[in-house]
């Protein structure tokens, strides 16, 4: 590699750091270039949204045949939660809590993408989310830290397989480093601001598992941290990222990010801002300009040292010969996809892992509403209902609606003459619809512009959904948000209760007195508390992929015992947001406050709550049933007390638990340790997930089941960002959700 970057110009190594978008957008208007003589000139070292045998081959051709060194294009493209086979959206799949299952997602997606000419996926998303209104939550894995590093581990040893060199292993660019899931207020693009030890102990993590994996690429976000954009941030793009975790790949920018710190006010031009970047350690400009346009001249003039400039390229350069692409830079030309047998399987097994229980009470007094009858006639309602569309989420790379199974085909299989159905409302109507539309992502791109939409006679078409309930034994309500232009990139809302008129509704539904189960098809927590209080069974099942109407009719009549739970909090009210379960403490705690140490005299005003709700979560991080019953036992410690030496390395003391199906049928948990350090020098949340298993139990089963505590699970971050264990008590829990009861303590001595 050494001996290519000496015979290379200047111009043909600033080529490398530069990234277009010759297909489709993914961001504000794409740049006017022709591509082919860029790659012809060496000027251009990678596409995005350029996909399939013959495209990608075109320009490999070009730059393998005509460039003066030959060097091979990397192809990249948002591979989400699947290529042509989609499974649910990342934070369905978060819900499942299983490891594996995303190893299998990611080879199954990596290996459809690199037959189809891609060598680099802008997946995992690995920031955490912990307010519901960032659309972008729907991409996450949730709130959580240590889930969300295990996450991140799974899909880089999925995607990458430890070797990049095989022939169906693809690059991975996680992303978007840093915080950016902390936008201010939960408006996409918008600043963060934290502190330093907020940021290493919430929000680094993830992305530190993610390049302790191997992770071959990062891209850099959109927002600032603390003032500094995270596109020019030498804070966290060179000391963090290289020199304390030693990341030798390379960072792409977000899309046309580079040129839009002159928005942020970094720079009085594009030559400064561009500069910006590369110095801090942004390698690549995707779709932007403005690498290719002012670098050069600023080499020349001796502003930017000419190391900088080798060292991006260099470290581009590192990926694409770890790839084999100098070998083998063309991809063969493969039949056309069909979703083959096992295809369908691993999309429908996936998605049945994910589709989380929330509720499931008793209905006139014949036990839990779910799960149904086989012979039970149901009113199918809701503009989900027959949305195939929808099922695959935002981000469905090249996944088709075609391919797509709607609920109302997966009941009609099952049920026949049996399933009734109802549209009852549109999702949004009228103006509203046409507004957001206008502003949305994907129309942008694809179906530009807003159309009238005809003014709905709402009225009518619930009556006929109440007409179409009282026939049926059971009414389920198929609704949420549209997954398209209501959930993913620049789709933050400040309204998180169920859009449009699908609330009345489901209330007008539920008034026939006829049992009512909700399904939500959403990308986000949504705020439903009505549905809380009056609705027997709520099945959360996000957008469950190509054959998420399968999977949640599985769920629906015990096919699949439901095994997924939580990784965000479901809000009471939009008001609580960001919510989430691992808050700090504070001197006035409301809910599991000691109020017997507080003076008699009222004070019990003066907690930190709020006067119109509850603090807590309606459903929170953690919780999903089961259609089966698990007991816990006391939770116990095999040491009572460890040295802070010992608390230094892994597996110092283990925590246990035996859990047992109590109930009838086969089922699933996941079993959930919580740690509480109660006494360090900077104070540490009430609560934190340490440790989870999923168990699998037969009906009167009983598993043992250990946790390894030790440096990665005790250690935080003190006021000097230095990560330490000191002398303290921690508290353990062990239960199903994060609000485990079962408790036991250790002391680090
Ligand atoms: C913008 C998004 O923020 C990012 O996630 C995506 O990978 C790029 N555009 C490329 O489409």
């Amino acid at each position: 590699m050494e001996k290519l970057l000496k015979q290379m110009t200047l111009e043909e190594k600033i080529g490398q750091t530069v990234q277009y978008s010759a297909g489709f957008a993914t961001g504000p208007a794409g740049a006017k270039v022709s591509y082919d003589e860029l790659t012809e000139k060496g000027a251009m070292g990678s596409m995005l949204n350029v996909y399939g045998a013959e495209k990608t081959n075109h320009y490999q051709h070009i730059a393998m045949e005509k460039s003066r060194l030959h060097i091979p294009i990397l192809f990249g493209l948002d591979v989400i939660h699947g290529y042509r086979t989609t499974f649910p959206v990342p934070l369905g799949l978060a819900s499942s809590w299983d490891t594996k299952l995303f190893e299998g997602v990611a080879r199954t997606s990596g290996t459809e993408a690199r037959a189809d000419g891609l060598q680099w996926v802008f997946s995992p998303m690995v920031d955490i989310a912990r307010d519901a209104r960032w659309g972008r939550i729907v991409e996450s894995a949730g709130e959580d830290p240590y889930l969300g590093s295990a996450i991140a581990r799974a899909w880089v040893r999925g995607y990458q397989q430890g070797d990049l060199s095989k022939p169906d292993s693809v690059a991975v660019s996680v992303k978007h480093f840093a915080a950016y899931g902390a936008a201010i207020a939960g408006r996409d693009y918008n600043a963060t601001d934290m502190s330093d030890i907020t940021l290493r102990q919430v929000y680094l993590p993830a992305y530190h598992a993610a390049v302790e994996e191997g992770a071959a690429t990062l891209m850099s976000s959109f927002n600032s941290i603390n003032g500094v954009p995270a596109t020019a941030n030498p804070y966290t793009l060179t000391q963090i990222l290289r020199k304390e975790w030693g990341f030798d790949g390379f960072v792409v920018s977000d899309w046309g990010a580079v040129a839009e710190l002159l928005n942020h006010s970094i720079g009085p031009d594009g030559a400064t801002v561009a500069r910006k970047a590369l110095e801090a350690g942004v390698d690549m400009d995707m779709e932007g300009n403005l690498y290719g346009t002012t670098i050069a001249a600023q080499v020349r003039s001796g502003v930017i040292p000419e190391s900088v400039v080798d060292e991006a390229c260099r470290r581009i350069l590192r990926v694409k010969f770890a790839m084999g692409l100098f070998e083998h830079p063309y991809t063969q030309v493969t039949p056309p996809y069909e979703p083959t047998a096992a295809k369908r399987e691993q999309a429908r097994k996936v998605a049945g892992e994910t589709i989380v229980l929330l509720k499931n009470d008793a209905v006139e007094g014949k036990g839990p509403l779910l799960p149904l009858k086989k012979d039970t006639t149901v009113a199918l309602i809701g503009p989900l209902a027959d949305s195939a569309k929808d099922m695959l989420g935002s981000w469905g790379a090249l996944g088709e609606a075609k391919y797509a199974i709607s609920l109302k085909q997966a009941l009609q299989e099952r049920l026949g003459d049996k399933l009734l159905y109802a549209k009852g409302t549109e999702i949004l109507t009228g103006a509203d619809a046409a507004v957001i539309r206008h502003v949305s992502f994907v129309d942008q791109g694809n179906n530009a512009g807003a159309k009238e939409e005809p003014a709905p006679d709402d009225a009518k078409t619930i009556a006929e959904a109440v007409e179409v309930a009282k026939k049926a034994d059971v009414a389920i309500l198929a609704l949420g948000e549209s997954a398209d232009w209501m959930t993913g990139e620049a789709s933050s809302r400040v309204h998180l209760t169920l859009p449009g008129k699908q609330e009345e509704l489901l209330e007008a539904v539920a008034a026939t007195g006829k049992p009512v189960v909700l399904i939500l098809l959403t990308g986000r927590p949504s705020e439903i508390k009505w549905a809380g209080e009056h609705v027997p069974a709520i099945v959360e099942a996000w957008f469950p992929g190509m054959e998420g109407g399968h999977a949640v009719a599985d769920v629906l009549f015990g096919d699949v015992n439901p095994s997924a739970k939580l990784t965000v909090s479901f809000p009471r009210a939009v008001g609580q947001e960001p919510l989430y379960y691992a808050q700090m403490p504070t001197g006035r705690p409301a809910g599991h406050a000691d109020l017997s140490r507080l003076p008699a005299n009222g004070l019990e005003k003066f907690l930190s709550r709020y006067i119109d709700e509850d603090n807590s979560a309606l459903y929170p991080f953690g919780w999903g049933l089961s259609y089966t019953k698990f007991s816990y036992s006391q939770p116990t410690v095999s040491k009572g007390q460890i040295s802070v030496a010992e608390a230094g390395h892994a597996g110092a003391l283990t925590a246990a638990v035996d859990v047992r199906n109590t109930g009838s049928v086969a089922g699933t948990e996941v079993v959930q340790l919580y740690l509480r350090n109660t006494s360090a020098s900077v104070e540490q949340p009430v609560r934190e997930l340490k440790g989870f298993a999923r168990v699998t139990l037969a009906p009167g089963e009983s598993k043992h089941v250990e946790f390894p505590l030790g440096f990665d699970e005790l250690s935080f971050y003190n006021v000097e960002s230095k990560r330490v264990v000191e002398p303290t008590t921690y508290k353990v829990w062990v239960g199903g959700s994060s609000l485990a009861s079962g408790e036991t303590s250790f002391e680090v001595k």
